[in-house]
């Protein structure tokens, strides 16, 4: 098999050697030829003198034309240390253009083409190196987790990707079943039901690199087509599962980016972060907690402080201009936030027209609670609670990248103790907020009653204010489930419909059990450096979840309409 440009270095001198690859550049300095040819490896130089008889062929050649060459390697007079062997090169002796390159519709080196056109030619795309790089990163991921896990003796075993609809509440995508007319597949949402049914059939300890399918409105770290590192264990609890994946984290952060994490990772709950960080995945790489001021503001007339509201700030060390301070507002109303306040404090003084309004108690008592030293200003939401804890979160992360706050690094963090459900104002029902079938806290299964207060055996894996992924431990007493069940209103016919080959699985002898998925996507996205989760998938989709090379999804011919039994409605 031929070898690529990076199996050869100053070993190989002397030795006359076939390359096969695409013209990255062509330059003709002081009469000689330098050809870089690249493959999947890098790039290696091939040299042309005049005299040769492929002189002429060698100046002809544009970019992206593949060609082969055969010549001897030499050491190099001007090493190039910035590629790994730039210390040789090539040679020529003859050559041969195996297929010409049309003009391309964007340069390879260029990055300032529009999305739209990279992924329109994404196969000219992947030939950069910046996206040769993100599958490399994937693929090694991909690596370190199969090592770790089949050290643990996980077995790897995929599942069905046509299905029947599992529970992870985004819509599913269906496919029309020829043979069973009107009867659809479900694409699995993730393999959650199967992978439970697998500890049933005694995998004690499963994993999959699993597809994963979800029509969801798409962001920069959403697709609808994505792809889950699923794994599940039987006869664990939460700190089992927290254990495992840290070992797996610490691993690959060690392997992939040589940095070497010994403490364990940091814990919160649910209700810490919602307080501190107006999310449940905060980004812990900076401070700039958010801060309760009600009880000292909530009876001064200025904010018209009523039952249900929170009086909450951000406290950042700068002076922020009247300019500034439009644009936040603007920022915040966009969260439904429509009362931000700005109190700038300095040389031990609160200075402004809101300053003017407070008492001195009021003062003395926010001095007391926000450590206040230098200059700083106070930003001050009011609204209901959950208004103001999103808007101020939002905020928080807005603030943190226009006056870099943000440290370098990585800050991996488990939070916990989340409710068991939410309740969904628009059918006036209580919604598992995980999915039906995770564990209560035992300390909290008596108030199934009182749902609301009821916390959830489940957890979430964020790093740098990404969500990684998350999991429970799982309920494995049929009298729980059906209380579970209970409280999201499911008759027993829709229990049966939707999951009775489950709960039907369960009652031959079920161990406890649980888990947890990562969007592998997130991972690799972290690991690259990039917000954008296109950028680490080979083909991936719009916003509209459109394929522009493809230009899937299509409409189909009447005949494969008819064979479907489907009919298309205007
Ligand atoms: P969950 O729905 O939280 O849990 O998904 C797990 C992880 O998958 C990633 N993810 C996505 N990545 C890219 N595009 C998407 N559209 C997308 N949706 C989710 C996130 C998320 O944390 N079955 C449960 C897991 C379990 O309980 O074991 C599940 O799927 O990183």
């Amino acid at each position: 098999m031929l070898k690529f440009n990076n199996e050869f270095t100053v070993k190989n001198l002397g030795e006359e050697v076939l390359f096969k690859g695409w013209v990255d550049r062509v330059r003709d300095l002081g009469g000689i030829c330098f050809i870089d040819l690249r493959d999947q490896s890098g790039i290696i130089q091939i040299v042309v003198d005049p005299k040769n008889s492929y002189y002429k062929l060698a100046n002809s050649l544009n970019n992206e034309d593949v060609i082969e060459v055969v010549g001897k390697i030499v050491k190099r007079e001007n090493p190039n240390f910035k590629i790994k062997n730039g210390d040789i090169e090539v040679e020529l002796d003859n050559m041969k253009l195996l297929c010409k390159a049309k003009e391309l519709p964007f340069s390879l080196k260029n990055t300032t083409a529009f999305e739209d056109t990279r992924l329109k030619y994404r196969y000219l795309d992947l030939r950069r190196a910046e996206m040769q790089k993100n599958l490399k990163i994937r693929q090694q991921i991909i690596n370190v987790i199969r090592n770790y896990l089949n050290d643990w003796q996980f077995m790897e075993v995929e599942t069905p990707i046509l299905t029947k609809s599992t529970p992870e509440g985004a819509r599913d995508y269906l496919v029309p079943s020829r043979v069973h007319p009107h009867s659809f597949y479900a694409l699995p949402q993730s393999p959650q039901i199967f992978k439970q049914l697998l500890m049933v059939g005694g995998i004690e300890r499963y994993y999959q690199i699993a597809r994963c399918f979800r029509d969801e409105d798409l962001r920069a770290d959403r697709q609808p087509e994505f792809t889950q590192l699923d794994l599940e264990m039987s006869f664990v609890d939460q700190t089992d599962v927290i254990e495992l994946v840290e070992g797996l984290f610490k691993q690959l952060f060690k392997d992939i980016l040589k940095i070497e994490i010994e403490e364990n990772f940091d814990q919160m709950t649910y209700q810490e972060a919602i307080d501190k960080y107006g999310t449940d995945k905060p980004d812990l790489r900076f401070n700039l907690e958010i801060k309760d001021l009600t009880a000292i503001l909530k009876d001064n007339k200025v904010f018209n402080f009523s039952e249900k509201e929170l009086i909450n700030c951000l406290v950042i060390n700068q002076d922020i201009s009247r300019k500034k301070q439009t644009e936040l507002i603007e920022y915040v109303q966009k969260y439904q936030l429509q009362n931000l306040y700005f109190l700038k404090f300095k040389n031990q003084e609160f200075i402004g027209s809101l300053a003017n309004k407070l008492t001195d108690h009021e003062k003395k008592e926010i001095i007391k609670k926000i450590n206040l030293s230098q200059e700083q200003t106070i930003i001050i939401g009011k609204e209901k609670k959950a208004t103001v804890k999103k808007a101020l979160g939002a905020l928080r992360i807005k603030l943190a990248k226009e006056f870099d706050l943000i440290e370098p690094g990585f800050r991996p963090l488990w939070v916990i103790d989340f409710p068991l459900f939410e309740y969904d104002e628009e059918s006036k029902k209580y919604k598992a907020a995980h999915h039906p079938f995770t564990a209560p806290l035992e300390a909290t299964e008596e108030y199934l009653e009182n749902p609301k207060d009821c916390l959830a055996k489940a957890y979430d894996f964020v790093i740098n204010g990404y969500e990684i992924g998350g999991g429970s431990i799982r309920i494995n007493d049929p009298y729980l489930q059906a209380a579970m069940f209970k409280v999201l209103g499911l008759s027993k016919k829709e229990i049966d419909e939707k999951f009775g080959f489950l709960i039907k699985a369960f009652d031959y002898g079920v161990p406890p059990h649980g888990g947890i998925a990562f969007g592998l996507e997130r991972i690799v996205m972290l690991f690259a450096g990039t917000d954008n989760i296109k950028d680490v998938i080979a083909f991936p989709k719009t916003a509209s979840a459109h394929c522009l090379m493809t230009d899937a999804p299509n409409k189909i011919d009447e005949k494969q309409l008819k064979e479907l039994k489907l009919k298309s409605v205007k």
